[in-house]
């Protein structure tokens, strides 16, 4: 059983706290790193179970990692990879691991070897458009499916060369599979209708240290040319968006008044113009944004989630239980996920007035609209919050449900608290610097037992040793 969470809400959160490194940025810049043989050196690295893992991933495939998490500094260096098969255990935790196809392809002549994904159950998260790309730069890739699991094959035995690819939709995980493998194809690679989130951006920063020359267009077009040699790097990451839009929201709606050190304005654009819609306060200072409650909160909001540079997918379910907070109706539209409401259930039996609907609400219609999902909500407030004991399904619902606990004056008891590991760095610390009335319950851990599977006799049958 994994360790729970206590928390006792009622109390307006009031202090100052600094802001982690992106998770989305860091997990993907290990694996860039994974392109040449040069050391590079991380600042900025946010101690979180995501990190963890892809650290663990990297140092299975080969890498060398000094990891100061002291000082949030990390080393990596590849000098050869010792295997390009991901092992089993990894594919369920994180989508991760199919960036190693993009990132391995250009270095290896050897099957790499993906297991079937994981990450949070936020909807099918099929890796078509990843594939497909990957298949247009030269790489052959096939799946074979088992009895328990399946894995991707990928080789590209006779290089990779430079392609025009057409996403039909701006994925992140496939813009970022296609820029890494593009790094060390022959030719010129043009990624039209391409994912532009500021994670990229930072990636890309990231690869022209390294010695890639990239550039981003205005009309989501990004251009990848073939790269003969590599630098060592030392690169900053940014600041995590989510992490701050967290703490904001929870700041807001308890009417408390945090600063965050290290929050990025210009990553915060679409939030900080819904905040300022419902009459939340915050202000914009040289090291950071300061949020606070500004008097009563207004709901008669309508947001559509979006790529960059629209409201995030994943600031969504925190931001309902801020819209509880609110007097009035709020309309929300999820159009990234077909399936992101499902933690819509526990708010309601902790007192939210919330209702879904599978229409695309508030006037356009997306890719779900005749696909019958609950992808829009309609949540009414003010509602007060009760206490619950909750089970977390996922990573931002599981922050959405700390928030509603927040709220409400009497105990909630949280499960699955790894979810929160994964994303948020010292989140129970963070949280009684702030006042929080809250404690992590420490459970003895499981130790899983390895058993032989479908995919070591595939790994048998050519000869690869699991590590
Ligand atoms: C990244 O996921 C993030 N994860 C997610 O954050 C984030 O919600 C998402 O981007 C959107 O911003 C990481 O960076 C590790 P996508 P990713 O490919 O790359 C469909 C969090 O809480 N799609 O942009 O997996 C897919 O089904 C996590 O930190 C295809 O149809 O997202 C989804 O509907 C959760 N085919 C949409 O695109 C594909 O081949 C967006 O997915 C790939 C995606």
């Amino acid at each position: 059983m994994g360790d729970l969470l206590k928390i006792k809400g009622g109390k307006p959160l009031q202090g100052q706290i600094k802001a982690a490194g992106a998770k989305n940025a860091m997990t993907k810049l290990l694996v860039a790193s994974l392109l040449s043989d040069k050391k590079c050196t991380f600042h900025n690295v946010p101690n979180i179970g995501d990190v963890e893992i892809t650290v663990n991933l990297c140092r299975e495939i080969g890498s060398e990692v000094q990891w100061d998490k002291k000082n949030h500094t990390l080393e990596i260096v590849t000098h050869e990879l010792k295997t390009s098969y991901v092992p089993q255990r990894y594919s369920g935790s994180n989508r991760i691991p199919i960036l190693m196809i993009g990132a391995l392809m250009g270095r290896t002549d050897e099957d790499i070897i993906v297991p079937t994904l994981g990450g949070d159950m936020l909807g099918s998260r099929p890796v078509d458009l990843h594939i497909n790309a990957l298949q247009k730069l030269g790489a052959h890739i096939e799946y074979r499916d088992m009895k328990k699991e399946g894995a991707y094959l990928a080789h590209a035995h006779h290089g990779l060369k430079g392609a025009v690819i057409n996403l039909n939709y701006p994925s992140v995980g496939a813009t970022e599979n296609t820029i890494l493998a593009a790094v060390r194809a022959k030719g010129t690679t043009l990624i039209r209708n391409a994912a532009i989130e500021p994670e990229i951006i930072d990636l890309i920063l990231f690869l022209q240290k390294l010695g890639a020359n990239i550039m981003v267009d205005v009309d989501r077009t990004i251009c990848i040319q073939h790269a003969h040699q590599f630098h060592e790097v030392e690169h900053t990451i940014m600041t995590d968006r989510n992490e701050v839009a967290s703490y904001a929201m929870c700041a807001i709606s308890t009417k408390g008044r945090v600063f965050i050190e290290g929050a990025e304005h210009l990553q915060m654009i679409a939030f900080l113009n819904k905040i300022r819609e419902i009459g939340g306060g915050f202000t914009v200072k040289p090291n950071g944004i300061e949020f606070f409650h500004n008097g009563l909160l207004k709901g008669g909001v309508h947001i559509e989630t979006d790529v960059h540079p629209g409201f995030m997918t994943d600031w969504q379910q925190p931001f309902v239980v801020l819209l509880t907070q609110t007097s009035g109706c709020s309309i929300i539209h999820e159009t990234v996920y077909e399936n992101r409401f499902g933690y819509a259930a526990t708010l309601k039996e902790m007192g939210a007035d919330i209702e879904l609907f599978t229409q695309c609400l508030g006037g356009k219609t997306c890719r779900f609209a005749a696909c019958n999902h609950h992808h829009s909500l309609v949540v009414k407030g003010p509602s007060p919050l009760h206490a619950k004991e909750i089970a977390i399904p996922d990573l931002r619902a599981g922050f959405a449900y700390v928030m509603a606990a927040l709220l409400a004056p009497e105990v909630s008891t949280i499960s699955n608290v790894d979810f929160l590991d994964r994303g948020y760095e010292d989140l129970v610390g963070k949280l009684t610097a702030l006042g929080a009335d809250i404690t992590r319950v420490v459970q003895p851990k499981k130790h899983p037992e390895k058993t032989k599977t479908a995919l070591h006799h595939l790994l048998a049958e050519k000869s690869l040793t699991p590590v």
